[in-house]
Formats: structure tokens, C-alpha cells, sequence
């Protein structure tokens, strides 16, 4: 990992689609990340455009997004654009679904314009697995409800070992809503593959039940939690999935979990912010750490999403052809 070279080989997934992260051989996720170096050097202009190889072209790209998304869906028209291919956008709030179609029949409705590759996100855990049991096209989770997001979590272990040049035996603590979070999870399992020394931070009423079977430390308290860290990933507060009881108050939350300069100074003095995005700003981070160049990768989370997601793309053509 950490190369920029040209002679990094298109990936071959042993699954046909991407649907998490979970169970995912190391030796694809070392791959995948390999190539998406490769992809990132030639956004960052290290490698000219003409060496993109337009491996889809002839293909099209179904974005089908069932939740809000304004970075994800952009990144995967962007990546597939990049790579020759043909994207259509599915707006659901215009679409048939809005008038009662199921998921099946709206896939069933999509596999008959035959397109190459699907790329769906869901607000129910699971939607893409159902989806990929009724469509010709190779499937890419974009995230389902609480469950997983496999292409954020390839992209952040892109930027960390594109800072860091490596991965394993960093210290990264995972802060905020992390029942609510399928960053969270995704991450879980590709970091923890990946070597990283793992910590979770948050109040207890969000964690998820099962948070004992991932065997990382747990905090709820963020100012022990990061201590000494390398790196730290806070997480939205996403209300849209929560009960209702389970903050006393945004700002209260703040004032406990919430990043700011002063509770920062108990991390690594070279310590790097991550978020996924969107933000709640003053909810889960102060806008001064957010937006302090020196310490915040996020916009670059956010450019090396398209690298991240041409690997994968790439992938399920080529793997598709074989
Ligand atoms: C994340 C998501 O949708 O799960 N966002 C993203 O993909 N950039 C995180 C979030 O919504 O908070």
C-alpha cells in the first residue's frame, strides 16, 4: 500500500457484487485499495488523464438512491465518468416508487433496460442483497440503513494510508452515533482487517447491541477515548434513524461528545480529523477543527472517494467479463 504506480492491475472481486465489507478477503481489500492509489494519482495529476483506462466504456451506471446523498452519488457518476461509462440517476422522489412500486418491481423495472452496474442506497438494512437476488447488473451498496457502506469505508482507508502510508498500528478512535452509523461498521470490519488499533467513543445509548462481537475498546467518554490517537473519525449525529430519547440536547451533546479544539489537545499533537460528511456543525465538531486545513482531511475523504470508487467499479466490469 502507499504506491502510485502505474503497473497496479485492475482488481477481480470473488463476489459478484459489493455489498459490505464484512467477510471481504484481505487480499481484495489490499487490491482494491492498491488500485485506488493508482486512480488517486491520476486525480491528483501525477499521472495524466489519458492513462485512465475506460474500462466502462460501453457500460452503464444506475445511481438509485433511496436516502438523501449529495457526496456518494456525485462520486460514483464522477468515478464513472472518469472511466468512459454512461450514468443514469434515478431521482426517487420523481420516480414510480413514490406511487407504491416495490424495491422488486422497481428492480425487475430497471434489469430490463439492462444497465451494468447498480449502485444503490437504502434506508433498510439489506435492500441491496434483496436487490442483487432480482437484477442481472452487479450491485454496489451505498449505504443501507444502519448495516454497512463499503465504498466510505475503502475511501477512508485510502485517505488514512495516503496520509500515513500505512494503516496498521495506527491508534483511531470512532466517535459519535455509532448505533445509527453504517460508516462506523463498514470501517469496523476494514480497519480492523487492516491492522488498526481500534476505539470506539460514545454516549452508551448509542451503541449498538451487538457492539461486543467487533472486540474493540469501548469509551463513553470522548476525552479518554482519544487520547494519544492518530486519528479521529467523528460521526453525524443521524436523527433521522434515532428513537427521540436518546440525547438530552444537541448542545448538551455537544458540550460531552462533541470535537473542539480544546478536547482535540488530548490526541496525538499531529492528530487528524475525519468525518464522512455532511456535518452538523457545533452538534459532532466545531467548525474551527472542520475547517483547520492542517488537521482536517475531510475534503480529501471527499476526492479520494472518486479514486476509491473507480477501483470498485472497475472491478465489477472487469470481473463481470471474465
Ligand atoms: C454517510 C452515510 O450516508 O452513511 N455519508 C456519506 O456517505 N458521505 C454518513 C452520514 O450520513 O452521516
Amino acid at each position: 500500500m502507499g504506491t502510485t504506480t502505474k503497473t497496479v492491475p485492475p482488481v477481480t472481486l470473488t463476489q459478484r457484487h459489493l455489498l459490505g465489507i464484512e467477510g471481504m478477503p484481505v487480499t481484495e481489500i489490499e487490491a482494491l485499495l492498491a488500485r485506488s492509489h493508482f486512480f488517486a494519482s491520476v486525480i491528483d495529476g501525477s499521472i495524466p488523464d489519458s492513462d485512465i483506462p475506460q474500462s466502462l466504456a460501453g457500460k452503464t451506471v444506475v445511481n438509485l438512491f433511496f436516502e438523501n446523498s449529495t457526496r456518494t452519488r456525485v462520486s460514483f457518476e464522477v468515478a464513472a465518468k472518469k472511466l468512459g461509462g454512461s450514468v443514469l440517476n434515478i431521482a426517487v422522489s420523481g420516480s414510480s416508487v413514490k406511487k407504491g412500486e416495490t424495491l422488486i418491481d422497481t428492480a425487475t423495472t430497471l434489469n430490463a433496460m439492462h444497465p451494468d452496474i447498480l449502485v444503490i442506497r437504502h434506508h433498510a438494512a439489506g435492500a441491496p442483497l434483496l436487490l442483487s437476488r432480482h437484477v442481472d447488473a452487479a450491485v454496489i451498496n451505498a449505504g443501507d440503513g444502519r448495516h454497512e457502506h463499503p465504498t466510505q469505508a475503502l475511501l477512508d482507508a485510502l485517505t488514512i494510508s495516503r496520509k500515513f502510508g500505512r494503516i496498521a498500528g495506527l491508534k483511531i478512535a470512532i466517535c459519535g452515533d455509532i448505533a445509527n452509523s453504517r460508516v462506523a461498521r463498514s470501517n469496523l470490519y476494514l480497519l480492523g482487517t487492516l491492522g488498526a488499533e481500534l476505539r470506539l467513543v460514545s454516549p452508551a445509548t448509542l451503541l449498538p447491541a451487538d457492539i461486543d462481537q467487533f472486540g474493540v475498546p469501548v469509551f463513553t467518554d470522548l476525552e479518554s477515548g482519544i487520547a494519544d490517537c492518530d486519528i479521529v473519525m467523528m460521526l453525524r449525529l443521524q436523527t433521522e434513524r434515532m428513537q427521540g430519547r436518546e440525547i438530552p440536547s444537541q448542545h448538551e451533546y455537544f458540550n460531552m461528545f462533541g470535537l473542539d479544539e480544546a478536547k482535540l489537545m488530548r490526541a496525538a499533537p499531529q492528530a487528524l480529523i475525519m468525518h464522512p460528511g455532511p456535518m452538523n456543525r457545533g452538534v459532532e465538531i466545531d467548525s474551527v477543527i472542520a475547517d483547520d486545513i492542517d488537521r482536517s482531511l475531510i475534503t480529501t475523504q471527499v476526492e479520494m472517494g472518486v479514486a476509491a470508487r473507480m477501483a470498485c467499479l472497475e472491478a465489477l466490469i472487469v470481473g463481470a467479463s471474465i
